[in-house]
């Protein structure tokens, strides 16, 4: 079923060639199973008609890709022929990547009636019993219970405004329980009867569950670093661990211990039975080659998911991302790929060891761009990814395939692997979550309209007629064309941890657009976007290959980015410490609030602070939560901002006759921000 990169490299020297159809894609006879016309043109419910033009299914779009021809350099992320640097300190010419599909975006705006959080997965559990589901809904805050027997919705729990339901796990007496990721708490309910039978406080971010039945536990893992175990029957928490901060999914592993994954960094944390993190593991770095041949290395970021393999073996499979540690054309066609191969970030899956040895090198998908949620069959074999980034595209957005792809694949490159599309008839619309009903029946939640789809018969159970369509959100999370979405960099609307190499530029790390960004033009470290317009002319039609855009229909990104909340203050933090570290913030002599000033931290000017460069005052809203610190990534901690790594001395606020302890203290206030 799979065809790996090296095939198809043949195949793409031949069409580039031609200058024709590149055929990423896996053979003629597999193709026509699984490209098909999106089955309904008129797109999901609340849009009104598609730009999709049946006589012409797949139209390739280009963007500005190639349009001064490939003399700035390789394509994405390749290291390939020296780039040549413009007068304006940018590379000249477009890129030979950034070749897509267009995707088929609908031209009526429309905007939710509420506000629509960023895709987070994982919101779907198929319960043990094989015969019911049940699914969180964040859009709508929501939990529905579905009897698969029948294919009928048979209870809808609301929970308050703005919960944010997410993940799920049942424990041993059948009760589910539901990480509320706004709420701040571990919501039990009873499936059975449909109701709530406890709302229990947790931590400022509750994101992964995991139930530990020897102890008849349930672990929360916390955005905040909280790793919290609560009775599975109720009552207060019997232990808080405090780790590292951007914890994700929390999985039992065999002797007691728990294995932790950060969402950014995508580390695995071995938590041992005592408490103590034993140890630690990432997926690995690779080297390969890329689509067009030329070397790639990428290394792992943000980890959307992990989840038991559920064999003998006590390992663990985690979804992320590889991103390219090679320089990147910041220039049309410079992030994306080539109709879903080689993009500058690619969806992966690494298997870890009981051991923490990654078991081997991540394996990447082709055209599974912006996967969000990985889950794996009962007996091991199979597993099944959500693509909600292939809404609008001709790929499916439900794929799933043998788990024995990732386990035994021995391949030390990225592979730009393909996964065949599950059932015969995938959903159409963003798909948010996977669960396994059984061994051969894979469970999809569509977000909107809210639906439950099933592989075995392609049924599709409607959740909720209360719609949230919003098309920012949609732009947001979809393959622009070249592969990867907004999302892909800005995952759940903040940042990803990674500091790109930019060609004529240097390192960038991604900024996080939480918290009303719209409101600290111009945009970018260098202040080079004067406008959200132009910033989406840029990237999104340029870097991404996407298709261009209505105003309204930037103007409706531009909003929804803007209802993304700021992350919530750290707590636990020593308020005296906190409030000295205000006061030299504020003094004229350090002199941070003169240009980290109002409400949001910055005065958005551009300003050289000892770097060389002039760069644009970054807010410092939510700081603590995006290390790496400053737009090369120099500072790993809050605290190495004030050191030699990233300058010290007087350019960046006076701080180089300040004590240690000053440091610690403004350090706690800049956390408390
Ligand atoms: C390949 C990763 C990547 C993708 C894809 C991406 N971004 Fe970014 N984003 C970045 C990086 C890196 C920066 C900083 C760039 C720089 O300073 O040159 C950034 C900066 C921004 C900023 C400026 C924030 C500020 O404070 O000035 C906004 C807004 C933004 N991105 C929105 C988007 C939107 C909207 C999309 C989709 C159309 C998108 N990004 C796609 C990586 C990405
Ligand atoms: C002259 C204007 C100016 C002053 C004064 C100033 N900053 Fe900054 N600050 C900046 C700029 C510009 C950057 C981005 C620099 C970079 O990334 O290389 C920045 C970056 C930062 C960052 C990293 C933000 C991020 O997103 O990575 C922190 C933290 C910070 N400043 C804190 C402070 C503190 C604390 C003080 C006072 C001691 C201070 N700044 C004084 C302009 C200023």
């Amino acid at each position: 079923m799979n065809m790996r990169n090296s095939d198809r490299v043949l195949g793409l020297g031949t069409a580039l060639l031609l200058g024709g159809f590149v055929a990423c894609a896996p053979s003629t006879t597999e193709r026509t199973s699984w490209i098909n016309p999106p089955a309904n043109p008129t797109g999901p419910a609340g849009s009104t008609g598609t730009m999709f033009d049946p006589n012409n299914p797949f139209p390739v779009s280009t963007g500005f890709a190639g349009s001064g021809g490939p003399v700035g350099g390789g394509p994405a992320g390749t290291g390939g022929p020296a780039t040549v640097c413009g007068a304006d300190g940018r590379p000249v010419g477009g890129m030979i990547g950034g070749m897509g599909f267009m995707p088929s975006l609908p031209s009526t705006v429309t905007r939710s009636a509420s506000v629509v959080p960023s895709i987070s997965g994982g919101t779907l559990l198929a319960l043990a019993d094989g015969n019911t589901a049940v699914a969180s809904d964040p859009d709508r805050d929501l939990v529905y219970v579905v009897d698969l027997q029948n294919n009928k919705l048979t209870s809808t729990i609301t929970l308050q405004a703005g919960d944010e339901p997410g993940r799920l796990v049942q424990d041993g007496a059948g009760r589910v329980h539901v990480a509320l990721r706004k709420g701040g708490a571990l919501v039990t309910i009873d499936p059975a009867k449909g109701t709530v039978l406890s709302r229990r406080d947790v931590c400022s971010s509750p994101r992964g569950l995991a139930f530990e039945a020897a102890s008849a536990l349930v672990h929360v893992a916390c955005t905040g670093g909280e790793l919290v175990s609560l009775p599975a029957a109720g009552g207060a928490a019997t232990r808080t661990l405090r780790i590292d901060q951007d914890l994700r999914d929390v999985v039992v592993a065999p002797g007691g211990k728990l294995l932790v994954t950060t969402f950014r960094r995508a580390d695995v944390l071995a938590v041992s039975a005592d408490g103590v993190v034993a140890r630690r593991t990432r997926p690995q770095s690779s080297s390969g080659i890329s689509i067009v041949g030329t070397p790639r290395n990428t290394s792992p970021s943000v980890a959307w998911r992990m989840v038991p393999v559920n064999d003998a073996s006590g390992n663990v499979m985690v979804l992320h991302q590889t991103g390219v540690d090679d320089e990147v054309n910041p220039t049309a066609g410079g992030y994306g790929g080539i109709k879903g191969c080689s993009a500058i970030v690619e969806a992966a899956v690494s298997v870890v060891g009981a051991d923490m040895q990654p078991v081997k090198a991540p394996m990447s998908f082709d055209q599974v761009s912006l996967a969000v949620d990985v889950a794996v069959s009962p007996d091991g074999s199979q597993m099944a990814l959500a693509v909600p980034g292939n809404a609008l595209m001709p790929f499916a957005t439900v794929v799933s395939g043998p788990t024995s792809t990732v386990m035994g694949g021995g391949q030390s490159g990225p592979n730009c692997t393909f996964l065949p599309p599950t059932g015969n008839s995938p959903p159409q619309g963003e798909v948010v979550a996977v669960s396994f009903a059984s061994n051969t029946t894979v469970l999809a939640q569509v977000r909107e309209p809210a639906m439950l789809w099933r592989s075995d018969t392609g049924a599709q159970i409607m959740l909720s007629a209360i719609p949230r369509a919003d098309t920012g959100h949609q732009l947001f999370h979809m393959n622009a064309g070249g592969g990867l979405a907004c999302a892909s960099c800005h995952p759940e609307g903040g940042e990803d941890g990674r500091t790109w190499n930019f060609a004529c530029q240097g390192l960038r790390r991604t900024q996080s657009i939480r918290g009303k960004i719209s409101q600290t033009a111009p945009f970018h470290w260098d202040g080079s976007e004067t406008n959200f317009s132009t910033l989406m002319d840029d990237v999104f039609v340029g870097r991404m290959s996407g298709p261009r855009l209505l105003p309204e229909q930037k103007t409706a990104l531009s909003d929804w980015i803007d209802t993304i909340p700021a992350m919530p203050a750290v707590r636990g933090l020593d308020p005296a410490a906190v409030e000295r570290g205000r006061t030299l913030f504020n003094d004229s002599k350090v002199a941070c609030g003169t240009c980290h000033a109002g409400a949001l931290l910055t005065n958005n000017l551009t300003v050289d602070v000892g770097t060389g460069l002039m760069l644009q005052v970054p807010s410092l809203r939510g700081v603590s939560w995006r290390g790496p610190f400053m737009h090369n990534g120099c500072a790993n901690t809050l605290a190495d901002r004030f050191g030699a790594a990233c300058g010290g001395g007087d350019k960046h606020g006076a701080t180089s006759t300040l004590s240690t302890a000053q440091i610690v203290d403004l350090t706690a206030y800049l956390q408390s921000l």
